[in-house]
């Protein structure tokens, strides 16, 4: 009887090699480890032996159930590798690589980053307000009289509700000091709107960087050390900056600023960059009115503030002649500034 459990095993064997899928191996398996596999029936017989014969038996039916063990699952293994290898053997990896298209930042991201990147070196804060504004923040309390044409229906976009979409991010300026006391320092990166005609120099939307320092005895003098550092943090060293007389209703007094740069191409020329001055007065009076305090006493409080046009940046830096190319969202132009 251990022979024919010998037999059963080189025989179980050989049919496991042969086996040459799954299917196959698992006919295999139940044919010689299933309950009526022939080693079972011999198994059975074991009852009728003599007390030597029994372990005889035992042992060789172990090993012959351990040996087609081992052998399935070897097989089993051989025929997972072959299909394994099969399945790549058209495979061909040293082909190069489908590129993945990269990124990159929008031009007036990169102007807006690097602005903020040397005016937070000099210590101001990043504040933030509403694009849908009330009139009384973008205009009664910035000192624009009702009657002032940039509050006309033909240069401002109205909503029914008598709220707009803000002109300037001056606006940013009163949300700011309603709930901080001085001193503040503050700049305010952020869209603005205008019923502009559109063409190569205007869009009815534009981006500017509003700054407000307010504190007891600012004077012209930092607003003008303050933004000749900006401007030649920006453009280089030897930058001329001009500070040119100017209206504002709240500022007193106003200039705007002309930088003498050379566009990528061009003659250098003086180009207008921003408007600034120092915080008028009334301003402050407003801003106590709608606090209720007299957080920014006009007696003892000064403060400065200037507003540039991050969209006129963008396009002096990488000399690009239509403003309407920064909302296009072409990425033949975009990808240029990676
Ligand atoms: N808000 C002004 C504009 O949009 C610019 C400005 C800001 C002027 C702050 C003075 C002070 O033209």
């Amino acid at each position: 009887m251990t022979e024919q459990a010998q037999k059963i095993k080189t025989e179980a064997i050989s049919a496991i090699e042969a086996a040459c899928d799954e299917n196959a191996l698992e006919e295999a398996r139940v044919k010689f480890l299933g309950k009526k596999s022939p080693l079972n029936a011999l198994a059975a017989g074991m009852k009728d032996l003599s007390p030597e014969e029994k372990p005889k038996l035992g042992a060789a039916l172990n090993e012959a159930r351990q040996s087609i063990t081992t052998a399935l699952e070897a097989r089993k293994q051989s025929l997972q590798d072959a299909a394994d290898s099969a399945s790549v053997e058209n495979l061909d990896i040293t082909m190069p690589a489908r590129e993945l298209p990269q990124g990159s930042l929008h031009p007036l991201t990169i102007v807006k980053d690097r602005a903020i990147q040397i005016l937070r070196r000099l210590g101001f804060a990043l504040a933030e307000g509403p694009e849908i504004e009330t009139e009384f923040h973008c205009f009664d309390a910035l000192n624009t009289p009702a009657d002032h044409p940039a509050r006309n229906d033909s240069d401002t976009f109205y909503f029914d509700s008598g709220k707009l979409l803000r002109t300037h991010t001056s606006s940013v300026q009163i949300r700011t000091m309603e709930k901080q006391d001085p001193p503040i320092k503050i700049i305010a990166p952020g869209s603005a709107y205008r019923r502009d005609e559109i063409d190569a120099t205007h869009l009815s939307v534009f981006n500017q960087l509003e700054g407000l320092y307010v504190n007891k005895d600012v004077r012209l003098s930092d607003l003008k050390g303050t933004l000749e550092y900006f401007y030649r943090a920006m453009f280089g060293d030897k930058t001329e900056v001009r500070f040119r007389p100017h209206f504002f209703p709240f500022t007193e007094p106003s200039f705007e600023i002309d930088v003498k740069l050379q566009v990528k191409g061009e003659e250098p020329k003086w180009i207008e960059v921003a408007g600034c001055g120092m915080v008028d007065p009334a301003v402050f009076g407003s801003i106590n009115e709608s606090r209720g305090d007299n957080a920014f006493d006009p007696a003892t409080t000064t403060g400065y503030a200037f507003g540039m046009g991050l969209d006129r940046l963008a396009m002096i830096q990488y000399g690009i002649k239509d403003i309407r190319l920064l909302i296009e969202n072409d990425t033949r132009f975009l990808s240029q500034f990676s």
